[in-house]
């Protein structure tokens, strides 16, 4: 099994207290860094952190009482709000209450199975042509992780605003890579400041923000201006027409924009990375590539048969399945305790942090046999499922991510189409490491070499 590094050690096994300033600096660089070797092992792991005390969670019964049970009594942290802030606005990731019950009561019909043929379809026009455009480049070395980047971007325009976006997609990509390069990086004044008293990097955050908002504004007038009056036809459309049931009122321009940014972040980033890794999952194990390549063999892939062909794509969605285990994009979910509280057996007092770490928990010695190694046939029909609150690459809950099958449903054509068309390898076997700063990704991302089947 092919073995990743982090590129930070792990903090030395046993810390319980590392001193702020390194603390800071783990996260920043690398924040798989911070789960030290006992995490893997143990079901709680209990430290002070930043002077408050912080809790991994691993123990399934615990997580579901967190996740679903109590979910209320479990906010986000300060410090991830800061750094999603300047992004996602008010969107319905970031906001809470009421808003939020609003928010998602208006965009759940938009991302209900029923709209997933309409959505495959504009994946599966999308991946012809990125395959096409692969073909031209013959076997020159192609870097993976920004072509994924690319289509999964492209995908987000598409289907969600059905925008091509050759006018915003480098614009968009060289801000949402700038920000996480160095904005979205937390530093020390991110975890010990209160969420009312802004840092100086804060202020450079908001300063960005304006500049994030001009191009999503842009966006949106260019979408406008293709609106017709017809039924609608995209998220955007839903969006745009929905009213609060209880004022008639619609969405107000400046939260139209949040909710517009929040479906283009926390849809694309993730399901790029979640394709990269199952590509050099793929690249490494040439046995699974060669069972999924026959699994799609001879299959239309385009656009028209997509949707009724995604039930038979059962192996290709266990590879899917496979790679969120072993790289969640989402590696970690932070939550802070509003009042004192007991989950599965664990005292949680007020202000404690909770992390769930799909990271750790999907690598963890007591809940998975041989959990390194990767092995789809854990996710085919017939093998004990995993414990629900064993396995969350979207999370759980209320909470849950309103896009999961719209990712998996993405992620498995994609992967489906690269493959028919495509024998993929490594350009060379150097060790690849991994990178968690918003998402987990590699560092630096690897060179493949795509062979025409
Ligand atoms: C492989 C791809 C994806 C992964 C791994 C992923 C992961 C997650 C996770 C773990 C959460 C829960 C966060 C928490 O509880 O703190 C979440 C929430 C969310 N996701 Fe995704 N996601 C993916 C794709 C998408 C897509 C395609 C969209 C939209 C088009 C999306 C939109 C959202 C939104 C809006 C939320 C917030 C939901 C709420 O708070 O009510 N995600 N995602």
């Amino acid at each position: 099994m092919t073995e990743v590094q982090s590129l930070s050690p792990p903090l030395p096994p046993g810390t319980t207290s590392p001193p702020p300033r390194q603390a800071a600096r783990w996260l920043g660089q690398n924040a798989i860094g911070i789960f030290t070797p006992e995490a893997y092992d143990e079901e709680v792991v209990e430290r002070r952190m930043f002077g408050r005390r912080q809790i991994i969670l691993n123990r399934p019964a615990a997580i579901q009482h967190i996740l679903v049970d109590n979910w209320a009594n479990y906010r986000r942290t300060a410090a991830g709000i800061r750094i999603l802030r300047p992004l996602l606005g008010g969107g319905l990731l970031l906001s809470t209450g009421d808003d939020w019950r609003q928010q998602r009561r208006t965009l759940a019909p938009a991302f209900a199975p029923r709209t997933m043929p309409m959505l495959a379809g504009h994946v599966a026009r999308a991946a012809e042509l990125a395959v096409a455009e692969l073909k031209t480049r013959g076997e020159q070395p192609v870097d993976l992780l920004a072509t994924m980047q690319f289509l999964a971007l492209e995908i987000a325009g598409t289907s969600m605003f059905s925008l091509e976006m050759a006018a915003f997609g480098r614009e968009l990509r060289a801000l949402v890579r700038h920000y996480a390069a160095r904005l979205g990086r937390p530093n020390m004044l991110d975890f010990l400041l209160p969420l009312w008293l802004p840092s100086p990097r804060d202020l450079r955050r908001w300063g960005f923000r304006r500049r994030w908002l001009g191009l999503i504004r842009r966006m949106i007038a260019a979408r406008r201006a293709k609106s017709s009056t017809a039924a609608p036809r995209d998220l955007f459309d839903l969006m745009a027409g929905a009213t609060d049931p209880e004022s008639g009122a619609l969405f107000p321009p400046a939260k139209l924009a949040d909710e517009v940014a929040t479906m283009i972040v926390a849809g694309h980033e993730t399901t790029a990375v979640a394709l990269f890794w199952s590509l050099y999952l793929l690249a490494e194990t040439p046995s699974v590539q060669e069972r999924l390549a026959d699994e799609v063999a001879g299959l239309s892939l385009g656009a028209e048969s997509a949707a009724a062909l995604l039930p038979a794509l059962v192996y290709t969605r266990a590879v899917v399945h496979e790679a969120l285990r072993l790289y969640p994009p989402a590696f970690t979910l932070a939550r802070l305790a509003v009042a004192d509280d007991v989950a599965g057996g664990v005292a949680i007092p007020a202000r404690a942090v909770v992390l769930i770490a799909p990271w750790v928990l999907h690598r963890h010695r007591r809940l998975w046999a041989q959990p390194e190694r990767f092995d789809p046939s854990r996710f085919l029909p017939g093998a004990p499922p995993p414990d629900r609150f064993a396995y969350l690459p979207f999370g759980a809950g209320p909470r849950v991510c309103i896009g999961a099958q719209f990712a998996l449903t993405e992620a498995t054509l994609v992967l489906a189409s690269l493959v028919q068309a495509f024998r993929i390898a490594r350009v060379d076997a150097a060790p690849v490491g991994v990178r968690a700063i918003v998402t987990a990704q590699p560092d630096p991302p690897p060179l493949f070499r795509l062979t025409r089947r």
